[in-house]
């Protein structure tokens, strides 16, 4: 099973020319280092050679100083050496290791079994095509196997392998053996696991690891490594319908124009007819380019250039596929997510997507329900923490193409990320679209927003004033209304306390609500704009995110982003409610700048600074920007 270094010796080029042309098989392990997950990592790269020989004399050094296998090597340190070294960072995230045999090359993603780490796992395992699933034999099914199984199916990972370890220490039998196996089999049933080959194995001693082991001669299955290198990982995704999401238009010049991406499912040959998602316009394959010239057909994990027999308009992000097996085109969702974020889930608050190779905006609703990896218990929730996973609808901001994740990993799986620290917070899984939105149709209206703008002799506007609780956000919002409506200007002022006495009447000061306090307030805000109005908009608004989706909503033309910056010392020291000390005495809670955060805008329009600016020049300042701007005259 070995690289042949005689090969390598003897014939560079035709070694290199083997190694380039062999399958590639990318799996996870699943187990706690009590299981033997670091022995039989490293026993792996250990018979494959590529562990060099420098690490090889560490390596008995290590053995005999700190090693639990007695005289024998200890495998288990090639790997927990370097799991040591990456629990000291910050973040844990997931090793890949490579090494390689005669028949394929392998890339083994290492992730802590434990549940705190279940992002981790879920990272790893979104790319593998197989699972080893660790059991200590004298253990049999544990619940962090139950654990690691459900998150292997619900990642559509279809290969598993039970690996029944440390067989050496039950007397290599037979019965054991047996026993777990029918244990797990009602269990991957339970699951909807498809099938799964289990291999007694000893990875300390070897046994069924690379070779048969002449100790359990009642096995008649391969070795482990046999195994991996025969599976067929390439089958179904071949056989799937043609997917590919387009990275690039590629237009060197006016003659050529391809569209390069990476085939992600399928196949494909010039002359197949293709539908452009989501345009749905359809053509035929003239060319497969590649750097190495025309392919006559190309597959799944290919990187190509497909150019067209019809002009079509394509951009980046649109998938080609199979014109008889089109992907479907929808904006709603429910979805299995996997919260990856430190910060818990806050529904309806706008978060990046990134499917396919497009990055759209989504909402997620609050939870249908979360399910205990566990038990696999469903219980209700309003969001989800670290590592909690849920079943929610999502929506984005505009139609994508997709297929359900079990049918398609790269065109249904997605990853959410944090507008503001770029950090990836969660991991989705599309089970199907919401046909709800499909029966509500844009009506369209003859008094449109410009003729209503016309009659009130002014533009419409968005005054968004953000600022700490007793900033002077209202006072000053008043002054401009009422200078405003001295101009002969058609306004109407929106403010917090008095919004929250009707129409978010059932809202409190959460985070989740007051992300959805702001999101009502930037559609109502959004219809009265459409109706002529200059809004003046007076909320805490502390959160970066909603009022950057607020501004996407109004459209940058009309949204005016005011901070009203005082420091909270003052405005604690002014306490017009009295709800500041009523915090400090600790009878209100999640009161702003108290207990709960305010994120200074980073970027307002106009910033007003109220120890040097009083009221009434705050107020000019803004009536002169929007004069400058054009809304009045
Ligand atoms: S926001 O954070 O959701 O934008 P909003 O502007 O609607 O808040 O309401 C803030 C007003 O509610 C404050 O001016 C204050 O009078 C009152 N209030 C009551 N409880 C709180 C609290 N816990 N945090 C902030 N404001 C509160």
């Amino acid at each position: 099973m070995t690289v042949s270094s005689d090969l390598i010796a003897d014939d560079i080029e035709a070694y290199l020319e083997r190694h380039a042309n062999k399958s590639m098989l990318r799996f996870i392990t699943c187990g706690s280092v009590d299981d033997g997950k670091s022995t039989l990592i490293g026993r792996l790269l250990y018979e494959s050679k590529l562990v060099f020989d420098d690490q090889l004399s560490a390596l008995e050094a290590d053995s005999r100083k700190s090693g639990t296998q007695g005289e024998g090597l200890d495998f288990a340190l090639l790997v927990d050496g370097l799991a040591a070294e990456r629990e000291q960072g910050i973040t844990i995230d997931v090793a890949y290791r490579y090494f390689t045999t005669e028949r394929r090359k392998f890339v083994v993603a290492d992730t802590p079994g434990h549940e705190q780490y279940t992002r981790n796992m879920v990272t790893g395992a979104s790319t593998a095509d197989l699972a080893v699933i660790l059991v200590d034999s004298r253990k049999g099914i544990l619940t962090q196997t139950r654990r690691h199984s459900y998150l292997v199916s619900l990642l559509g990972i279809k290969h598993v392998v039970l690996a029944v370890n440390k067989l050496d220490l039950v007397d290599y039998s037979q019965e054991v053996f047996d026993t777990i196996v029918a244990d797990y089999t009602s269990f991957a049933q339970e699951i909807g696991l498809e099938g799964f080959v289990a291999i007694p194995m000893s990875a300390y001693k070897g046994d069924n690891l690379t070779e048969r082991s002449a100790l359990t001669p009642w096995y008649s299955g391969p070795s482990l490594i046999e195994h991996l290198e025969s599976v067929d990982i390439d089958d179904s995704t071949q056989r799937s319908p043609f997917r590919m999401p387009v990275q690039w238009v590629n237009r060197p010049d006016l003659d050529f124009r391809g569209f390069s991406g990476q085939i992600v499912s399928g196949t494909v040959q010039p002359g197949d007819a293709v539908r452009v998602l989501p345009s749905g316009k359809s053509s035929t394959v003239a060319r497969i380019v590649t750097m190495d010239g025309d392919l006559a057909e190309a597959g799944a994990g290919q990187s190509v250039t497909i150019t067209l027999a019809d002009e079509i308009d394509i951009s980046r992000g649109d998938v080609l596929a199979a014109a008889d097996a089109p992907s479907p085109v929808a904006d709603q969702f429910e979805a299995h997510l996997v919260w990856m974020g430190e910060d818990e889930m806050l529904p309806e608050r706008p978060y990046l997507c990134q499917i396919g190779t497009v990055t759209v905006q989504a909402r997620i609703t609050k939870p249908k329900h979360k399910i205990n990896v566990n038990t696999l218990e469903k219980t209700a929730t309003n969001t989800l923490a670290l590592n909690e996973i849920g079943v929610c609808n999502i929506s984005f901001d505009r139609p994508v193409p997709f297929d359900p994740y079990t049918d398609n990993r790269d065109t249904g799986g997605f990853i959410l990320i944090d507008r503001l620290t770029n950090g990836t917070v969660g991991a989705g899984m599309i089970e199907h679209a919401l046909r709800r939105s499909d029966n509500i149709h844009w009506q369209s209206v003859d008094v449109d927003a410009d003729a209503h703008s016309r009659l009130k002799g002014h533009r419409p506007a968005v005054l968004w004033f953000t600022g700490l609780s007793g900033s002077g956000k209202s006072t000053i919002a008043n002054a401009v209304e009422r200078q405003l409506h001295a101009l002969g200007a058609h306004t109407y002022l929106l403010d917090g306390d008095n919004v929250r006495h009707g129409l978010n009447r059932d809202l409190g000061f959460t985070d989740a609500d007051r992300v959805e306090n702001i999101r009502r307030v930037t559609e109502v805000s959004g219809l009265m704009a459409d109706a002529g109005l200059i809004v003046l908009a007076s909320f805490i608004s502390p959160f970066e995110a909603e009022r950057h989706a607020a501004r996407e909503l109004i459209g940058d033309d009309h949204f005016v982003e005011i901070f009203v910056d005082t420091a909270i010392a003052v405005a604690e020291e002014r306490d017009p409610k009295g709800l500041y000390k009523k915090a400090r005495r600790g009878e209100l809670v999640n009161f702003t700048g108290v207990d709960s955060p305010y994120e200074a805008p980073l970027r307002p329009d106009i910033h007003i600074d109220t120890s040097v600016t009083t009221t009434h020049d705050a107020a000019v300042i803004i009536v002169d920007f929007l004069r400058a701007r054009g809304t009045i005259s």
